[in-house]
């Protein structure tokens, strides 16, 4: 019997072709406000189930012979509505999984670095929002705070012809589980995580201000604690600083993850000071975070921005310590579900058995703007 669902991948494959496809998402408005695929449109499911005419599914025009793919939350319900579509000629897949297997999805944008000997590419797990780096320079790589499967990094290495040798985090995540130490056992690479006697498992501590060596590039470890108590930026060949959690393009990282109200407090003032020393690095070096809170396009634009135009948008930024501190403990968005398992798994370099987009379900919440 012909198959009537699609594959995260392989929608993954078409979207980044530029394959014409109409993703219909059926879920309730409330669910969509938290994550969506990126060009998608939100229909009601009960229409969709009673397309009007041929051309038209709730409201929606359907070019004649395009493809529709329908997404709901987990599957189930997008599958009825695949097949009322079908019986009205209506060329239409669901997709398996729903949005929990479409946490997994990924793409790719490169950054641009002109004059550096270094390459930067940026991984975007583009449902969660989660974003990892690959630094490469003559045909060896760093792959930084690994997000998606082993697997697609492997695949890109392949692909583009270099070899992984190094897997960094800039901290213990809270909101995603880390990939990196699977990775690291792929490639035989080694593991380096900022001091901390918080992960138990090997690794190789960077102290402030350490660097090490990928091909021809340097990258330099900056402790930078606020976030977290370990979390550390990596400066990139003195042009793109990876700031993890710490600092975003629009929002500063929240500081009560895992952490006690006395501890977040604390937390805050230390990201000020952690702020003020990134603050004074060149306005032209790039400022490429670990997360963003939108569903990321397939449009090969890297995320980030020049950190002069961060510090003229991020309103926080100008503000005193005791303001910054007071503004930032009144924003505390929502804790992440399931963190402190999360946590617990990343410190122990342990990948749970089975499906992980159970644990990391739900959009990234890690900014306060
Ligand atoms: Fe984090």
């Amino acid at each position: 019997m012909e198959s009537i669902d699609i594959e995260v991948d392989a929608l993954r494959d078409w979207l980044e072709s530029g394959r014409p496809v109409t993703v219909l998402d059926i879920r309730p408005p409330i669910q969509r406000e938290e994550w969506s695929i990126p060009g998608s449109v939100s229909v009601d499911a009960q229409a969709t189930m009673r397309p009007s005419a041929p051309a038209t599914i709730a409201g929606v025009p359907i070019p004649p012979g395009q493809q529709v793919v329908a997404v709901c939350a987990q599957g189930k319900s997008s599958l009825l509505a695949v097949r009322a579509l079908r019986e009205q000629g209506i060329q239409a897949l669901s997709l398996r999984g729903g949005m929990q297997a479409w946490s997994l999805a990924w793409n790719l944008a490169d950054v641009d670095l002109p004059g550096s000997r270094a390459r930067i590419i940026q991984v975007r797990r583009t449902g969660k929002g989660c974003l990892s780096y690959i630094v490469e320079s003559d045909g060896v790589a760093a792959v930084v705070d690994a997000s998606v499967d082993p697997d697609v990094y492997l695949r890109i290495a392949a692909e583009r012809g270099f070899q992984i040798t190094h897997v960094v985090d800039t901290h213990i995540h809270a909101d995603h589980l880390s990939r990196s130490r699977a990775l690291a056992e792929r490639c035989h690479a080694e593991v380096l995580l900022p001091e901390q006697d918080r992960a138990t498992y090997p690794f190789r501590p960077l102290a402030d201000g350490e660097s090490f060596e990928i091909g021809a590039v340097r990258i330099q470890a900056l402790h930078t604690p606020g976030h977290t108590m370990e979390s550390a930026c990596y400066l990139v060949d003195g042009r793109a600083l990876l700031t993890g959690d710490t600092l975003f393009p629009g929002a500063v990282g929240r500081p009560d993850l895992a952490a006690s109200a006395e501890q977040a407090r604390k937390r805050a003032h230390m990201l000020y000071a952690t702020l003020r020393k990134i603050a004074q690095l060149s306005p032209d070096i790039w400022i490429l975070p670990c997360h963003t809170s939108q569903p990321i396009p397939f449009d090969g634009k890297a995320c980030g921005a020049r950190l002069g135009e961060v510090l003229r948008h991020v309103e926080m930024l100008t503000a005193g310590e005791e303001s910054f501190v007071e503004a930032l403990l009144g924003k505390i968005p929502e804790t992440p579900p399931n963190h402190l398992e999360i946590v617990r798994l990343n410190e122990h370099g342990e990948f749970p058995e089975g499906d992980p987009t159970r644990l990391e379900a739900g959009a990234n919440r890690c900014a306060i703007s």
